[in-house]
């Protein structure tokens, strides 16, 4: 099973990236915040039309909450409108 992993240098990311990567049967795509931006949009279909994964993870997020409150923008850009989009990606 093909899975990308988004957010992989984070908390939660890591440690799914070091239980999949020993996973039989499982072909790990970790992505850091560096390799992939989850609010580029046109660069999130690229990624995904390259690994052609069938399970996406995506552990990305914009979360401590006084920076939440300071920038509200990028704290719905990361944790809803990047969602929505990732989720709505067709694969052709
Ligand atoms: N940790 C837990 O125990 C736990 C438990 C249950 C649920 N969760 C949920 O899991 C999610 C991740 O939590 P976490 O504790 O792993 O947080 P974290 O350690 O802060 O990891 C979040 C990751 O998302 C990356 N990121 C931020 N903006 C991004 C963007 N625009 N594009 C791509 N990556 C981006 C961060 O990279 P940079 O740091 O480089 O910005 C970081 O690597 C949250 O929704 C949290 O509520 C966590």
């Amino acid at each position: 099973m093909r899975v990308v992993l988004i957010g992989a240098s984070g908390q939660l990311g890591s440690d799914l990236a070091q239980v999949l990567s020993s996973r039989p049967g499982v072909s790990l795509f970790p992505l850091t915040h560096a390799q992939l931006d989850i609010t580029q949009v046109e660069q999130v279909r690229t990624v995904l039309t390259e690994k052609r994964p069938e399970v996406v993870i995506n552990t990305a997020a914009y979360h401590r909450v006084d920076d939440c409150e300071t920038n509200i923008g990028q704290a719905f850009a990361v944790n809803a409108v990047a969602v929505a989009q990732l989720a709505a990606i067709t694969i052709s």
